[in-house]
């Protein structure tokens, strides 16, 4: 029997509940991803014909591009119950074993931020993988002794922002690992027009591009930015999203028409104004915009390397010429940078 959603969580702030109600269910209803998507499907269907527990899958990038998502899909395509936890959440050997002995065959366990488990559940989880085995040990001291209990087979979905902090022991343990990318623009306006379908916005063609430029790349952006829009176009307006109500307020919202943002701004600025144009330490910049460095690693850096804004060298960070341009200053070489 496929898992019924997840309950709504009632702590969740509207803009999640809204989030999770528009998650796409099955694999069919994910836009985007092709590579993903085709290959996923196979393992899927492979795990079925055989009538197996699918093989361990991890899915790693950038936030809000679908891991969570993912991981549900998989369980809804596989029939099966999901279990949902995270790294940071399990703190102790003794709270997976939990987890684990409540497993039925075939359940999918949801591993969230899955590079921050601890060193000791790190340990238990991989004769978990690989054996569907639990070694636990009885008593203390010298008449101490461990014995093996079996697991149900089970699949291991995990999510990561940093595939490079997940210990290679780990890594190896899955059986499929998958890149999500960010989005290419048909693939965002196909969400953003979903998402306004089942949120019942009106908006024209031009409303749903403009938002889809804007997204930079990201279904959960483009989600939030069309509520913001919504907003907008109720406020000031009829209610009916166009592109120019919809540039209006991204506007006010300080979100470029690339999609950069205030953070994103301030990084390259800081990087071109304050340390010429780099090469400068991460650690730096964070401390010069007071924002936290994981932020800086997770959500701005990526997309504006995407973009080419940004070239990472042994040295630091270095703004490109293109980022000067984006953001007006004039481009040199070595020296001081000038706002045109
Ligand atoms: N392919 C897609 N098609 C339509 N909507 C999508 C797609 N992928 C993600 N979404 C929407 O974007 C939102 C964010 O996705 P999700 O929570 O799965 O991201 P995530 O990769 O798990 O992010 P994080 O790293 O922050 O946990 C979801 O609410 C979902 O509705
Ligand atoms: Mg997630």
């Amino acid at each position: 029997m496929p898992s019924k959603p997840r309950p709504l969580d009632p702590e969740a702030k509207p803009d999640d509940r809204v989030d999770n109600a528009l998650r796409p269910q099955m694999l069919s209803d994910l836009i985007g991803q092709e590579q993903v998507k085709e290959n996923l499907s196979i393992l899927l269907s492979a795990a079925k014909k055989r009538g197996e527990a699918l093989d361990h899958v991890l899915f790693y990038g950038p936030p809000g591009l679908g891991k969570t998502t993912l991981a549900h899909v998989v369980a809804n395509e596989m029939g099966v119950n999901i279990k949902i936890t995270a790294g940071p959440v399990i703190e102790r050997a003794g709270d997976l074993a939990a987890i684990l002995t409540n497993l039925r065959a075939g359940d999918v366990l949801f591993i969230d931020e899955v590079h921050r488990l601890g060193r000791a559940v790190e340990e238990v989880l991989y004769p978990a993988m690989e054996d569907y085995a639990l070694d636990i040990v009885i008593g203390k001291g010298p008449s101490a002794r461990s014995i093996r209990l079996k697991l149900p087979r089970f699949t291991v979905v995990g999510a990561t922002t940093r595939l490079a902090l997940v210990t290679a022991p780990l890594r190896a343990r899955f059986g499929a690992v998958y890149r999500l990318d960010y989005y290419d623009i048909a693939a965002m306006q196909a969400i953003v027009k979903r998402a306004a379908g089942m949120l019942k916005v009106p908006i024209d063609e031009s409303g749903i591009e403009e938002i889809a430029q804007r997204a930079r790349g990201t279904p959960r952006v483009a989600l939030r930015l069309l509520r913001r829009v919504r907003d907008f176009a109720q406020v000031r307006a009829d209610g009916k999203v166009n592109s120019k109500i919809a540039k209006e307020a991204l506007d006010l919202l300080q979100v470029d028409p690339l999609g950069l943002d205030d953070v994103d701004r301030r990084v390259l600025s800081t990087i071109i104004e304050k340390y010429n144009g780099g090469p400068v330490g991460l650690n730096t910049i964070a401390a010069s915009i007071s924002e936290e460095q994981d932020t800086i690693m997770d959500v701005v850096e990526p997309y504006l390397l995407q973009l080419g804004f940004l070239d990472r060298t042994p040295q630091g960070r270095v703004a490109t010429k293109s980022a000067y341009e984006h953001l007006g200053f004039e481009y040199r070489e070595q020296g001081q940078a000038r706002l045109l």
